[in-house]
């Protein structure tokens, strides 16, 4: 395999492991103080990752907000904010999804070559779409935004993508937020489906720490050796 970024995979999941609600929407897990944690994550990154479906369902911005984590960046010769990246087979993404229209960074957009034919016409003004040829694979996509400069990369869900990227091993560090209710409702997507992880009752992941922040708590594990301890904390 060839070089990839550094990869931390950042969510939130309710007390029962639902990454959302099963109705339309996006669903506040966090609360404000860990909302200004994960921009200070972010504003470290490259590159943020997530599926189209988490673009379809929550139209995220996927900015950094606080003005000083921007002025920092800018001060660092960086782009103001992180490029972001998606994933699509289908290619249901519309033009008009903030990921599109806001900030000012790089946006990338993988699929395979006949979903990537389709939506050059359609979203190559505003974003590179990535031809993977027969089929999307996250270590290929990791290398391939390591060859385009990324060396920090968030993943911020949905569960398919998380499940992908766990399963292939590809994961340096994990932050899950664990909030305070129930979602009960098995429509929803949970934080990962099934799969094959690395890491079962015989090798148990490393906790590196456990962290309230309010009514949520934040762990924190290394799931591989590159894994930096740097602070978190905004
Ligand atoms: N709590 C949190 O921290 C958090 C964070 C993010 C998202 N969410 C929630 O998660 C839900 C979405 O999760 P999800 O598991 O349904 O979806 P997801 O992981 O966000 O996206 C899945 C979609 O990404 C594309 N994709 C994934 N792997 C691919 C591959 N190998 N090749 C090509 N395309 C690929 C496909 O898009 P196409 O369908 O376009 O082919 C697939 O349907 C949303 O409702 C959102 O609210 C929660």
């Amino acid at each position: 395999m060839g070089d990839r970024p550094y990869i931390l995979l950042s969510c939130s999941m309710s007390l029962d492991g639902y990454l959302d609600s099963a109705s339309e929407g996006r669903l506040l897990l966090s609360n404000e103080a860990d909302f200004d944690r994960v921009d200070e994550v972010r504003s470290q990154c490259d590159a943020i990752l997530v599926g189209a479906a988490t673009v379809r369902n929550d139209n995220p911005a996927l900015l950094v907000r606080s003005e000083q984590r921007r002025q920092r960046r800018i001060d660092e010769g960086r782009p103001v904010t992180p490029a972001k990246v998606t994933l699509t087979s289908g290619g249901d993404l519309s033009r008009r999804a903030r990921f599109f229209t806001t900030g000012d960074g790089e946006r990338f957009v993988y699929a395979p070559t006949l979903t990537a034919e389709r939506l050059e016409p359609r979203l190559g003004a505003v974003a590179t779409v990535v031809d993977r040829g027969d089929r999307v694979r996250m270590c290929e996509v990791a290398e391939d935004l390591h060859a385009r400069g990324i060396r920090r990369l968030m993943v911020e869900g949905g569960g398919k993508v998380h499940t992908q990227f766990l399963t292939e091993g590809l994961v340096d560090e994990l932050h899950l937020v664990v909030a305070p209710f129930f979602v009960g409702d098995s429509r929803a997507r949970r934080f990962v489906s099934d799969g094959r992880f690395p890491w079962g009752a015989d090798r148990r992941a490393t906790l590196v720490e456990a962290r309230p922040i309010g009514d949520v708590v934040l762990m924190r594990y290394a799931l591989s050796g590159r894994f930096e301890d740097e602070p978190t904390s905004g």
